[in-house]
């Protein structure tokens, strides 16, 4: 391959006792593997190398006697069940190689011939990344105790491959951890962020400050079930870790070549730390730590110099505990509302000439970064960190969007994108119907790994600031290791594909192929991996005539036949029977037109998997009006984060539920005007629309609809205004009556605009999310 090869250093190696006669023949040879994620060139070669002669197995001394252990311990597990006698042992050897500058960071070649395996890297790190790769392939060889001859030649594409996890609102014991470490390196993951402080717990033990963990550990009770029902509970909830146990799980990592970052929030999300430390905020308290989730007005105090005085000798201690270069500072969702009413903070405003409260964030900001920055080390914070000036050096985490991520690279910033469209590994992954539980949104895995992490509005010298892309594994609604495993995998694995493999060589079907195939392993391994990927998926487009919808069954487990089924409308209470009318008998083969209600459902055929609670059928109700299905214009596309399916999403005969999933809702910051054609002039009564409100998520009804009708589609007259009551919670339907003939039916729908103060997300712009178009 002309790289310059040597080797240093004198190996270590060992045989593998446990030598047995075989009996039997063992199951084919494979004669191809599968990886997760695809490595970059995979070559098949002449040949089968056999698993069952003893293992010797050879590390280089110059990669680390703990690869050595580890490799070791992992190796021994994989082998074959049979082993027989050979004239030759199996050499599996680890091999550090000179650098060449041909070589991409965490690069490796991975070898396998007859008698022997060779894992080559010019790094400790490319080393291991090649063992990952090497024990998939031995899972592989495992049952028919031989391999196809090949050589690997890998790298990645980006350098920071992340995953996230909060241990705060849901606390997670070290065990757990270091599975879920596990599972980044199974995947070649090289980031493991780490959300250690919020609201609802400090998790970290500092010594400095021994009530961050005696007071701020632990809280009265926990918000349980739906956001909007805002129930509690009473129950004594919390944990930390120990500086010791810190230093076992940065070690860990470490030895995986998984770098740690850390987030020690600031200066929103504090209150465990005021609840402390009751100085540290504007108004001194008291505090508590906060059993419900959300945003809270009490924020460190940036007007106090001892709160800079604490958050350095924390992060001090935090510095010490983890070696990697960057730091994690939090800085989303901060409110400024103390801030406005704190003498002290108004002054820091007038000394430091800031002209509103967002430069103040930006000198709380800098002035962290200047003391990390003195201890050479770099911050990272959520893309809010942009508002007001960003730090000079600091790196942005894009949530909210993209847009944050393409800010920062276009000023020469470094960013790592996690937009909540696609990174958010708390949505629902599957029919909400059939999920737990979850905070919103609708985050397939397909859709992850759909995800591109350059943003098309970069230019190539500007994508060379995007490090790579995270997930994010929120717990306000997870509260075990199970569950965040579900959460996780198989979005995981997906994401890692999109981090690691060539753009060009992603391909959708092969990987859902390959997943198929680690399902098993993930089993085998303990891993409570989510199957919702094989619920069928119910979608409904615009038929090729007004008032028709077409509905189309997809997903599915592969190779096994679907079905839909159409019932009749939803029964009226003096309706006794519903009318069955099963359109498919026989298994699904293509889209089905209608024009009339009906309740469907999709799911796999009959004796298909149906016991398995991982296939549950996926039903929606349609119902028309004259609206259904009909051309339908925006004055405005929605948000990105809500726009699945687009405008038709308002006439698609299905209204939203209040588990705002983002495939029902659309939603907007602005205001938006809609309008929709009716084919013809039609005698109508009523004309409405669906809104939601849930003011604990910023989202607000609109503040008033203006409702107006046109024979040509550009003269309108109004005829009607709905107004409905400020800040109402749930699914409304805004509509007014009317007699008229009309074909264009158009509503204005005006946002509530910025949230008021005293209300959550106070100062931001309200969410405005819009269903069903209801015409009669
Ligand atoms: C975030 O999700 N608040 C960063
Ligand atoms: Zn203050």
């Amino acid at each position: 391959m002309g790289l310059a090869l040597g080797i240093f250093g004198p190996m270590r190696s060992l045989i593998l006792p446990c030598v047995l006669w075989a009996t039997g023949a063992l199951a084919q040879t494979p004669t191809t593997v599968d990886l997760l994620p695809l490595p970059v060139s995979l070559q098949y070669e002449e040949g089968v190398c056999t698993l069952i002669c003893p293992w010797q197995l050879e590390v280089d001394e110059a990669a680390s006697i703990e690869l050595f252990d580890m490799l070791h311990a992992e190796l021994m597990s994989l082998r074959p069940p049979q082993q027989v006698q050979c004239i030759l042992p199996l050499r599996i050897g680890f091999r550090m190689v000179a650098f060449d500058t041909l070589m991409p960071p965490e690069w490796y070649q991975l070898t396998i011939r007859p008698n022997d395996i060779e894992v080559m890297a010019p790094s400790a790190e490319g080393l291991y990344r090649g063992s990952r790769t090497l024990v998939q392939l031995l899972e592989q060889g495992r049952s028919s105790g031989a391999l196809p001859c090949l050589t690997i030649t890998d790298h990645p594409r980006f350098p920071w491959r992340g995953m996230h996890l909060d241990v705060c609102r849901h606390f997670f014991g070290v065990d757990f951890v270091k599975q879920y470490i596990d599972l980044l390196a199974r995947y070649k993951m090289n980031t493991f962020h780490w959300h250690l402080t919020e609201d609802q717990g400090w998790r970290i033990e500092i010594k400095k400050y021994p009530k961050l963990t005696e007071v701020g550990a632990w809280r009265k009770g926990s918000q349980i079930g739906p956001y909007a029902a805002q129930t509690f509970d009473t129950l004594h909830y919390g944990g930390f870790y120990t500086q010791d146990e810190i230093r076992e799980v940065v070690a860990y990592a470490a030895a995986r070549h998984i770098t740690i970052v850390p987030e020690i929030e600031m200066p929103g999300h504090a209150m465990a730390a005021l609840a402390s430390y009751p100085h540290l905020g504007c108004t001194g308290g008291p505090y508590e730590v906060q059993r419900g989730w959300g945003v809270f007005d009490d924020v460190f105090c940036a007007g106090n110099d001892s709160v800079f005085t604490f958050l350095e000798d924390v992060l001090s201690e935090v510095m010490e505990l983890f070696p990697g270069e960057y730091i994690h500072i939090g800085g989303d969702e901060c409110p400024k509302t103390r801030w406005k009413e704190c003498a002290k903070c108004q002054a820091r405003m007038q000394a430091e000439r800031l002209k509103d409260e967002h430069e103040l964030q930006s000198y709380f900001i800098q002035r962290i970064e200047r003391f990390v920055n003195s201890k050479g080390r770099k911050i990272i914070g959520w893309d809010e960190i942009l508002e007001g000036g960003l730090a000079p050096n600091a790196a942005v985490m894009s949530w909210r969007g993209t847009e944050g991520g393409i800010a920062a690279a276009k000023a020469g910033h470094y960013a790592v994108m996690s937009p909540g469209s696609h990174c958010y590994f708390d949505h629902y992954q599957g029919d909400p119907a059939n999920e737990p539980v979850a905070i919103g949104g609708y985050t397939t895995v397909q859709k992850v790994y759909s995800y591109e992490p350059i943003p098309e509005a970069l230019s190539a010298a500007e994508a060379q600031y995007i490090l790579g892309a995270q997930g994010n594994v929120w717990t306000e609604y997870i509260l075990t290791p199970e569950h965040v495993e579900y959460m996780a995998v198989p979005r995981m694995p997906a994401l890692a594909e999109v981090l690691w493999t060539p753009k060009d060589m992603r391909d959708e079907t092969d990987f859902i192929r390959r997943l198929e195939a680690e399902f098993p392993r993930l089993e085998e391994m303990g891993v409570n991996a989510s199957k919702s990927m094989y619920q069928v998926r119910l979608t409904l487009r615009q038929g090729e005539q007004l008032g028709e919808i077409v509905i189309e069954a997809n997903g599915g487990k592969p190779t096994q036949p679907i079905k839909i089924t159409l019932e009749d409308d939803p029964p009226e209470p003096w309706e006794s029977e519903m009318v069955l009318i099963n359109v498919s008998t026989s298994p699904y083969d293509g889209p089905i037109s209608i024009k009339e209600p009906f309740i469907v459902t999709v799911s796999h055929y009959d004796g298909v998997d149906l016991d398995d609670r991982s296939f549950p059928a996926s039903h929606r109700t349609i119902t028309f009006n004259l609206a259904t299905a009909h051309p339908i214009t925006l004055s405005t596309p929605p948000h990105e984060r809500y726009s699945t399916g687009g405008a038709f999403t308002l006439v698609d005969g299905i209204r939203g539920s209040s588990r705002r999933v983002d495939n029902e809702w659309l939603a907007w910051k602005t205001d938006v005007t809609i309008t929709v054609d009716l084919g013809e002039e039609k005698d109508i009564t009523h004309i409405g629309i669906g809104a939601l409100g849930d003011t604990h998520s910023w989202i607000h009804l609109p503040q008033e609809v203006i409702f107006s009708t046109s024979s040509d589609g550009s003269t309108f007259s109004e005829f009607g205004r709905a107004h409905p009551k400020p800040n109402a919670s749930g699914k409304v339907e805004l509509g007014t009556s009317v007699h008229t003939k009309s074909r264009y039916v158009r509503m204005e729908v005006n946002s509530a605009g910025t949230i008021s103060e005293g209300l959550p997300g106070a100062g931001h712009p309200a969410w405005l999310f819009l269903d069903e178009v209801e015409v009669r």
